[in-house]
């Protein structure tokens, strides 16, 4: 019997994130598995209505649903916690080196393999991902990424001036690049690979390029990110490299790229004005709280974004943060901003998957959704609220035990 026809049920503390305010609790629950989707969550045994179902108890795990990462960049896989400075100076003295790395298609592959190997590790079983501007290097991260069975937003990394010769490209070829990569990839296998074209930042972009992206994104649909108002010294010289525009978040909207499809990571240094923006164009924020940390980039005024409308969700930001595990930007969302548990593992889970519109097929357990979810070996605990703080609180990668996706065990 294939996987596609397998019934399966999994006893296990489940948490199920239902809304920011909101998780559902199972102690114990059984989360019943047909083939690679959810068929059911429930409280009572199923055992009976569901004869020949393979049954798993997980001894007191907590099942929780996969992690969308919104935001993270492979080419710095290798670079976690390397550096120091601030975000100008890490760019320059870290991050280029190691991205141009990338035209090396052995270097490429080996990065590729390995990162969605940790990521899978780490409970993470969606990510929306920079690679580097090298166009081969992005058919090798989604090759690996269509190979390991996650589903993936992956754009080839935009930068016509202002970068390192080796990363500078002249801007038609990198249009031309990322229309090839957009052909070939966006909506591939099952739909789980989406293409998304990558200006890095308005700094390293000029105007012609990204008006260029936000015509393509308007006449296909097709989802854009980039980085906004991540630190001060960045926000400064965007201005000086426009001088004619109101603030940063004019330029992308001038440019064309400010949609519903438009991811835009960190935006800490915003005025209301920008805020407002955003939530007009509905723009999807990217909250990276452990990179802003490490980064000493500030702290994403995330109240202030939530009251506007905004929808925000959690991303690592790899090399900014030097973990790709979601828990611990569980906990520094936690600390940053003062939210609950429950608060951050929605940000976690199905935040995410709002923001990239899916989230009628992932982010967490309802029947027909994707069966991507991870086992936790929580202990001691008491109740599945203090399991949850424990998730929160102190949790990392180690204590991760099993990772499925779409029902195919992939990590344990
Ligand atoms: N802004 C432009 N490029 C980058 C990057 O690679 N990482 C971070 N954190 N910010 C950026
Ligand atoms: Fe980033």
């Amino acid at each position: 019997m294939g996987i596609r026809d397998l019934r399966r049920i999994f006893k296990g503390i489940v948490i199920n994130p239902v809304a920011p305010d909101r998780v559902d609790y199972y102690d114990p629950g059984y989360l019943v598995i047909e083939g690679e989707r959810i068929a059911r969550l429930t409280l009572d045994d199923p055992q009976s209505e569901f004869p020949g179902a393979d049954f798993r108890d997980m001894n007191e795990k907590v099942i929780l649903p996969g992690f969308v990462d919104t935001h993270v960049h492979l080419p710095q896989f290798a670079i976690m916690g390397v550096g120091k400075g601030q975000l100008l100076t890490w760019l320059n003295t870290c991050t280029y080196p190691e991205e141009t790395r990338f035209a090396d298609p052995q270097y490429a592959e080996k990065i590729s393999t390995a990162f969605f190997d940790e990521l899978i590790a780490n409970g993470t079983t969606t990510a929306v991902i920079y690679c580097s501007i090298h166009e081969h290097a992005t058919d090798i991260a989604f090759t690996a990424a269509r190979a390991k069975g996650v589903r993936a937003f992956i754009g080839k990394t935009m930068m016509d001036r202002n970068s390192p010769s080796e990363l500078q490209e002249d801007s038609q070829d990198s249009i031309e690049a990322s229309m090839r990569l957009f052909e070939r990839w966006d909506n591939s296998d099952g739909g789980r690979l989406r293409y998304i074209f990558t200006p890095r930042y308005a700094a390293s972009c000029s105007m012609s390029l990204m008006q260029r992206v936000g015509e393509i994104a308007r006449a296909t649909g097709a989802f854009v990110q980039s980085h906004l108002a991540e630190n001060i010294d960045e926000v400064e010289w965007v201005h000086e490299l426009f001088p004619g525009k109101a603030s940063y978040a004019a330029v992308y909207d001038d440019a064309g790229v400010l949609g519903p499809r438009t991811l835009m990571a960190h935006c800490i240094h915003l005025s209301a004005k920008e805020i407002d923006l955003l939530a007009e164009r509905a723009v999807k924020v990217a909250f990276c709280p452990y990179s802003n940390r490490a980064l000493h980039s500030g702290t994403m005024p995330y109240r202030k974004l939530r009251e506007a409308g905004i929808s925000i969700s959690l991303g690592t930001d790899i090399a900014g943060a030097p973990t790709l595990s979601m828990f611990e930007q569980m906990r520094e969302a936690i600390r940053a901003t003062g939210m609950t548990p429950a608060e951050a593992l929605y940000l976690a889970t199905l935040a995410g998957a709002a923001a990239l519109g899916l989230s009628d097929r992932i982010g967490n357990f309802v029947p027909g959704k994707d069966a991507d979810f991870l086992a936790v070996a929580v202990k001691p605990r008491a109740t599945a609220e203090e399991a949850l703080s424990t998730l929160g609180l102190h949790c990392n990668k180690n204590w991760v035990a099993e990772v499925y996706v779409r029902g195919n065990l992939m990590y344990f």
